[in-house]
């Protein structure tokens, strides 16, 4: 089945946030945000601004009716700053205007007064100030202090991984309408309605149950919107309840990747120990969260690095550590992957520094080394149907991996200028939220009288194609026309109480939920056709819209008993909640079973350098990847080939920069680069790996929306092998992205 967006995608019909008819003395919002990264606010004058004709009104902290704090996880973000900042970009006052474009010129005159104090943008720097969001956490398995002394081999270095900001194609935004009474009603582009409501409960000083946040669908939000579509939408609420009038918030382009936080880059110290046949037998790291002025997402963002540091190889000895490190950025946030890339970045790092040192091949080092049924992950989880080994010997023979190192070792010795890589990057994703409560969803179900279906669920639909999936799930429960079943938007008054869309696991959670409501108005209609052929309900059966009963078409159709059971008054709204079973995680051990399952797979990627100018090219990515038993493949295709390309555009040329002020760099298209048709691979072929999938994942169709992000990590090791075929001095760099540059400096140092 087709994405249902495809079409109205494609002609443009497809409604946005900012495609939602404006009603008539609708007001818009533009944000005033700090100019400096760290400091006491002496004054602020806004009496200019307020003067320019069309400007309505500027809201400060001074107007927050309830408490003004959006932090999720730690109360340490205010909406507004009130005498101190701790970001440039960092909101400070909402400009109401009669236009936009007015809003925007207001802002021009708001004139404050700041007295610096000391920046930092460095998360080593911060951790030894001491300047930490929460407690460091420790993952340990084994014994790696005792280990070392069995360690033929010992290598220890330095990783740094980047941010990366998340172009949505949509910026944040928000548009709140009054209704009666106080309530308020906000159309908002966010991952999780229900934190937008919850967050607005707070500061507006109302009850959850007099905010509806409404979901159409988002121009993307890979993370970014999880948790930072939120003060928006506050904002607007805000002046919804200040001013009676409806209010719009959206970001421009450049005030969007000013004011929000990325993916966190990191900072890392490694220590690796192998036997004298090549076995990790101890691995240590410690990572520098670089978390940003507040905490946001990244308690959960960090631990997802502790649980993903050893990636896809089982090592008996494990000790690792990371800080999260406060400093004056925006605060960074959940992006795709959710700090497993960046923990998984680190050991591959290692694994190819210690392949140098022993002068072994670091494919057959992390062969050697891949996780087996039965091993224990560092936080307590027994692994359990891997597919490592089996994926490992698919890409070996459907992809002649000798013949592809003979080949490019030819192509290297024949050129001098050019040098072709290669490299391996095996994926091991866990499938849950982290946090175990987070891991339920609700679907609500209505048949109407004529037989056709509509579907609200807690899933946002942000291009990953989830409306598909649950369209799909429900055609199937009751074996009608998709064309007979409607999604509805995400409404926090239809599906109260959920987690955002995401950690990959929305269709899972939603879907099941979606089944089990399906699945009592499935049992409900068979009680009527079996009271009305006398049989028993297990008799009947539904197929392609008609009533078979005892395997026999019964010449009585969906629609037929529907509107018979709707005549006798059974009820035809159900509201399905699905837990996930089994899970489940103690903090202070830090150990247990918080995963579902996992995501394997392994990519080989090939690159040539052009050794004179530094630049490069993807020859190919050719990848095994475990889809269980995918439900809808062009889909689940889509999201492998957009995962794997915002990957390799991490790893190689998205390169955020601060400078020492904490001024944002690279806040326009201009100078942040990210992966356009030109920088995809050549070749791209994705197999599915035969495998049976399980019964945790909807319909057997494991969960796809992270996972193949780390693929694109195989990029950086790609350059790095063919800068090393070129430069047999080739230092490690160590630091991504791989940019022309770091390329160019390989090859010549
Ligand atoms: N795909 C598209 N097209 N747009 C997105 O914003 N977000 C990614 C991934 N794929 C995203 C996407 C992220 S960060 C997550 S967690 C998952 O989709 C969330 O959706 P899922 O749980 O339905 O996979
Ligand atoms: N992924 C994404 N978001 C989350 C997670 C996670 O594992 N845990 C809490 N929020
Ligand atoms: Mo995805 S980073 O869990 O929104």
């Amino acid at each position: 089945m087709k994405n249902i967006d495809s079409k109205g995608h494609v002609t443009g019909k497809s409604i946005y946030l900012d495609d939602i008819p404006t009603l008539s003395g609708t007001l818009f919002g533009v944000v005033f945000d700090s100019p400096k990264a760290h400091g006491h606010i002496n004054s602020v004058d806004y009496s200019k601004a307020l003067t320019l004709p069309g400007v309505v009104r500027i809201l400060t902290h001074e107007d927050v009716t309830g408490e003004n704090q959006i932090g999720g996880i730690i109360p340490d973000e205010p909406l507004f700053a009130t005498d101190e900042v701790h970001f440039q970009g960092q909101p400070i006052a909402l400009i109401v205007a009669k236009s936009e474009h007015i809003a925007s010129k207001a802002r021009k005159l708001i004139e404050i007064d700041i007295t610096e104090k000391e920046i930092i943008v460095d998360p080593r720097i911060a951790q030894a100030k001491g300047e930490l969001i929460f407690p460091p956490r420790t993952f340990k398995m084994g014994d790696s202090q005792d280990a070392w002394k069995d360690c033929k081999y010992i290598f220890e270095g330095k990783a740094d991984v980047n941010g990366q900001e998340h172009l949505y194609i949509e910026t944040q935004g928000a548009y709140a309408q009054p209704m009666e009474n106080g309530n308020i009603r906000i159309s908002s582009s966010t991952q999780g309605p229900t934190a937008v409501q919850r967050a607005a409960a707070k500061v507006l000083n109302l009850g959850m149950n007099k905010i509806e946040i409404d979901v159409v669908r988002l121009g993307g939000g890979f993370g970014g919107k999880e948790d930072q579509a939120t003060p928006w939408a506050i904002m607007a609420g805000l002046a919804v309840q200040i001013l009676q009038k409806p209010v719009k918030v959206v970001l421009s382009r450049m005030d969007d990747m000013r004011m929000t936080g990325k993916r966190h880059p990191y900072a890392a110290d490694y220590k690796i120990g192998f036997s004298e046949d090549h076995k990790i037998l101890a691995y240590e790291a410690t990572f520098f969260q670089n978390a940003g002025a507040a905490a946001d997402l990244s308690p959960a963002v960090m631990e997802r690095t502790l649980f993903h540091a050893t990636n896809s190889y089982f090592v008996p000895n494990v000790e690792v550590t990371a800080y999260s490190c406060k400093t004056n950025l925006p605060p960074n946030t959940a992006f795709r992957g959710f700090g497993g890339p960046q923990g998984m970045f680190v050991i591959e790092i290692a694994l190819r520094h210690a392949a140098k040192e022993m002068k072994v091949s670091t494919f057959s080092l992390q062969k050697k080394n891949l996780l087996k049924d039965g091993d224990e992950f560092p936080y307590g989880q027994i692994a359990g149907g891997v597919e490592l080994e089996k994926i490992w010997s698919a890409v070996e023979t459907k992809f002649s991996l000798e013949e592809q190192e003979a080949r490019v070792a030819k192509f290297n010795k024949e050129h001098s200028d050019k040098k072709k890589g290669l490299s391996l990057m095996p994926i091991t994703f866990g499938i849950s939220f982290t946090k175990t409560p987070m891991n339920q969803a609700r679907a609500l179900v209505h048949i109407y009288s004529d037989g056709s279906v509509g579907i609200s669920t807690g899933a946002v639909e942000m291009g990953q194609g989830v409306n598909t999936k649950m369209l799909q799930i429900a055609a199937q429960m009751f074996s009608i026309d998709p064309q007979k079943v409607k999604l509805e938007s995400t409404n926090t008054t239809r599906v109260s109480n959920t987690s955002p869309t995401a950690a990959s696991a929305t269709a899972d959670l939603n879907g099941k939920a979606l089944q089990n409501a399906c699945q009592a108005l499935v049992m409900r209609l068979k009680k009527s056709a079996a009271n009305h052929f006398k049989c028993g309900a297990g008799q009947v059966e539904f197929k392609d819209e008609a009533i078979y009963i005892l395997g026999k078409d019964s010449h009585m159709t969906w629609n037929q008993l529907v509107d018979m059971a709707f005549l006798e008054r059974v009820c035809l709204t159900e509201n399905g909640h699905y837990a996930t079973p089994i899970i489940n995680f103690d903090k202070d051990k830090e150990k247990g079973h918080p995963f579902a399952y996992h995501v394997y797979g392994l990519a080989l990627t090939e690159v040539t350098v052009d050794c004179i100018r530094g630049t490069y090219e993807f020859d190919s990515v050719k990848l095994v990847h475990d889809f269980g038993q995918s439900m809808n493949m062009s889909v689940d295709l889509g999201q492998i080939e957009g995962g794997l390309v915002q990957g390799m555009g991490w790893m190689t040329m998205e390169e955020i920069s601060y400078d020492d002020n904490g001024r944002l760099r690279s806040n326009s298209l201009s100078t942040y680069k990210v992966p356009d048709i030109y920088s995809v691979p050549k070749e791209l072929i994705v197999e599915p790996h035969d495998t049976v999938g399980t019964e945790m994942a909807i319909l057997k169709s494991k969960a796809v929306g992270e996972p193949p992000l780390m693929y694109g990590i195989g990029a950086y090791f790609a350059i790095e092998n063919a800068v090393a075929a070129f430069n047999p001095n080739y230092k490690l760099i160590q630091n991504a992205p791989f940019t022309h540059e770091k390329v160019l400096t390989g090859l010549y140092s």
